[in-house]
């Protein structure tokens, strides 16, 4: 397994939309796999693929909060079958959008089809934290950030705080 680099925003490539997965084989499985070291070494509870420059509709998520009580979550070519009506609102972070948080509003509950990392059709009904954080990772599938989810004022705010902060990094 390896450690991937993840890209911050700006960067075209997180806007960009993924490609389907035309089969999970061992190349997808070890993208899954380098996924989740990566996530867990950020640490995050949510990482696709197109956050380490790969175009493809692949994700992976682990909610839990310790070591011991990890439940990793691979999916390939994830859609939402269903979304309940009732919203709830969650203050998201990402780790491409570095030292930012902000409130989303975003269905409740989902159920969300996919193929996990053997191939296999699932689906999962999911509410909770484990509810917004699928969303968000799917929103990155289609070259959405969570801050293209808030108001136009505060994405501007965090955005130039972002190049700013590149700049800096470029700059040493
Ligand atoms: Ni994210």
């Amino acid at each position: 397994m390896a450690l991937l680099p993840i890209l911050t925003a700006p960067d075209p490539r997180l806007k960009t939309k993924a490609k389907p997965v035309d089969r999970v084989d061992d190349e997808i499985r070890r993208l899954m796999d380098d996924m989740l070291e990566t996530m867990y070494d950020a640490p995050g509870i949510g990482l696709a693929a197109p956050q380490v420059g790969v175009s493809q509709r692949v994700l992976v998520i682990d909610t839990g909060k310790t070591e011991a009580d990890r439940k990793p979550i691979r999916m390939a070519n994830p859609e939402i079958v269903w979304v309940s009506e009732v919203d709830s609102s969650y203050e998201e972070g990402c780790l491409s959008v570095p030292s930012h948080y902000a409130d989303v509003v975003r269905p409740a509950q989902v159920k969300v089809r996919y193929l996990d990392h053997q191939g296999e059709i699932r689906e999962i009904e999911t509410d909770g934290l484990l509810a917004t954080v699928v969303q968000h990772e799917m929103d990155h599938l289609d070259g959405v950030l969570f801050i293209d989810r808030i108001s136009s004022l505060k994405r501007n705010m965090i955005l130039r705080k972002l190049v700013k902060s590149k700049k800096e990094e470029a700059a040493v």
